[in-house]
């Protein structure tokens, strides 16, 4: 597939463009610093590639890299999500023109792009409901609107999945092609976290879930690298992936 990746010059970009390369994907990277991606990445890998340099608050600019690269899909870990409920970065405005870019570029070719996002564990659900985990513990709450934004596009507009990592580490800081994770596969599933240990806990009032979460959270420790293996791996897939429309929870197999 052909893949324009947003953010590869951050932790989790900077892995996914390798992981791309080894899936046979062709990679457009639009950064803002073509300098800085080249400082990151090997001679070779970086030869493989093809930059459009730009910000990532821009629709039009992006919109038409979408276009002019002639990609299939959109992958973006561009921006970071502040921590505090009460702080503000940079993501909100960064998630929202990117998906307005590919949806506009989606409706001028007339089919739309498949597209992985970023989110976190709390924009995941509890297990067996509809509540979403920072209900109970508020941090990184800019992934919430982020999610919204998704949920109300116009049905076949864009064909979206958000991936949901906890704490995230990296392996190793070799970009070479081609990539390999040590830790092993992730374990997938839509909407919530896999493999949730419900605790007696939870029956605590009020604070009950709060503490099932803090319990469970380590659990969800992955690597970079996994994460954007999953992403590269699912990419081959294309709009038959089982997680187009959805959140997606992770766990690492190793467990
Ligand atoms: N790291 C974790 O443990 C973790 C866990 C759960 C979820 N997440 C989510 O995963 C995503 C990626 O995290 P990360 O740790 O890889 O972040 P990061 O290392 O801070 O990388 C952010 C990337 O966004 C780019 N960027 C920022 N503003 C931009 C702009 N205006 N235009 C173009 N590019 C811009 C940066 O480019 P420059 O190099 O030009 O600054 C960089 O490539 C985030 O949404 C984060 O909330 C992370």
């Amino acid at each position: 597939m052909k893949v324009l990746l947003l953010g590869a010059t951050g932790n989790l970009g900077s892995r996914i463009l390798p992981a791309l390369l080894t899936h046979g994907h062709t990679v457009t990277a639009y950064v803002r610093s073509a300098q800085k991606l080249q400082s990151l990445l090997p001679e070779a890998v970086f030869r493989r590639i093809t930059i459009v340099q730009g910000d990532a608050t821009d629709v039009s600019a992006i919109k038409e890299a979408i276009l002019s690269s002639k990609c299939d899909a959109v992958v973006t870990a561009a921006g970071v999500a502040a921590m505090a409920p009460w702080a503000k970065s940079d993501l909100p405005k960064i998630f929202r023109a990117i998906l307005e870019a590919v949806r506009q570029a989606g409706s001028e070719r007339g089919r739309p792009y498949r597209f992985w996002c970023l989110g976190g564990t709390g924009v995941l659900y509890y297990p067996g409901t509809q509540s979403m985990l920072s209900s109970y513990m508020p941090v990184f709450l800019e992934h919430r609107q982020n999610v919204a934004l998704l949920r109300n596009l116009p049905p076949g507009s864009v064909d979206w999945s958000m991936l949901c990592p906890g704490n995230m580490t990296p392996e190793s800081s070799d970009f070479s092609v081609p990539t390999k994770t040590s830790q092993g596969k992730l374990i997938a599933q839509a909407a919530s976290p896999p493999s949730w240990h419900h605790l007696w806990v939870r029956f605590i009032p009020l604070i009950g879930r709060s503490i099932e979460m803090a319990i469970n959270f380590g659990r969800y420790d992955t690597t970079l690298e996994q994460n954007a293996e999953l992403i590269a791996a699912d990419l081959e897939e294309g709009h038959d992936s089982r997680f187009v429309g959805t959140t997606v929870g992770i766990i690492s197999g190793a467990q």
